[in-house]
């Protein structure tokens, strides 16, 4: 039998429930480098390849949100030389990613404590958040600056302002109430939640999001992360039955 050419060996998702909203902690950059004998940021330049990759993928396959976690508030601590380079790849990503994303319908959104982004970066983000706003094929929302706990802080800071103001009665504070302060208030519900590179720890992100997401973890590392690799977890997902405190039985029992 003759080989299997390059187009039969390209890795398909089969048919069946999608998640609404994926989200990624693209971790392992260093590592991947290091494990080269290169500079950790040589990581981030090959993990910014895989995002491309990712993006598309997600969007071709009727993913209605993608979110990225590229920055962390606690990241700012790393080197300086590592920060720079990591504020330049993500200002090169902003420019040659916007054909794509113009192209691909798609609505680009930064969240986390953007504010501290270099002016340039801000700008570029900013830019790029305006020209496709009005982008409906899906989201994607990209964690720069990003803390969780820092989003819920503000959350809470924000609602106690609306109830300073005589806005908002404390009662009138529920678990919906709350969750539309979040920076993610625009999004379907997080379903699946990835990490790379083998870490079993949330690392501050979509804390309060994440309560009934499936966590999703990989040993692959962020630059080595593929179409394949990224239906494979969403096979994992699909395998999963999703509970919601009841139990198995009750389940069963809703979907007949
Ligand atoms: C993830 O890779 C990228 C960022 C956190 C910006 P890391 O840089 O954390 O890679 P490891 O975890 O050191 O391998
Ligand atoms: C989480 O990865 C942040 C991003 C992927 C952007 P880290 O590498 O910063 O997380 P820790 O330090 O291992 O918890
Ligand atoms: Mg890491």
């Amino acid at each position: 039998m003759a080989a299997a050419s390059p187009e039969e060996a390209e890795p398909t998702l089969g048919p069946g429930l999608l998640p609404r909203h994926i989200a990624i902690i693209m971790d392992g950059n260093g590592r991947w480098a290091e494990q080269r004998g290169l500079h950790r940021w040589e990581g981030h330049a090959r993990g910014a390849r895989a995002v491309r990759e990712i993006v598309t993928t997600a969007r071709e396959n009727g993913i209605q949100a993608l979110t990225l976690y590229a920055f962390s508030v606690q990241n700012w601590g790393r080197p300086s030389e590592e920060v720079e380079r990591l504020m330049t790849l993500l200002l090169d990503y902003l420019v040659e990613e916007r054909d794509t994303i113009m192209d691909n319908e798609i609505r680009l959104v930064g969240i986390g404590q953007t504010q501290r982004l270099p002016a340039h970066v801000l700008k570029q983000l900013r830019f790029l958040e305006e020209e496709s706003k009005a982008n409906d094929k899906m989201t994607l929302t990209l964690a720069l600056s990003y803390g969780s706990r820092e989003e819920i802080v503000e959350a809470c800071q924000k609602l106690a302002r609306d109830v300073a103001a005589g806005a908002l009665a404390p009662e009138g504070i529920d678990e919906r109430l709350l969750d539309r302060y979040m920076y993610t208030r625009e999004l379907p519900p997080l379903d699946l939640l990835i990490r790379t590179s083998g870490e079993l720890r949330l690392s501050n992100f979509l804390l309060w999001q994440a309560a009934y997401a499936e966590i999703v973890v990989t040993d692959v590392l962020w630059p080595d992360f593929d179409k394949a690799e990224f239906f494979s977890c969403i096979d994992e997902f699909r395998r999963r039955e999703r509970r919601f405190g009841k139990t198995g039985a009750q389940v069963t029992e809703e979907l007949l």
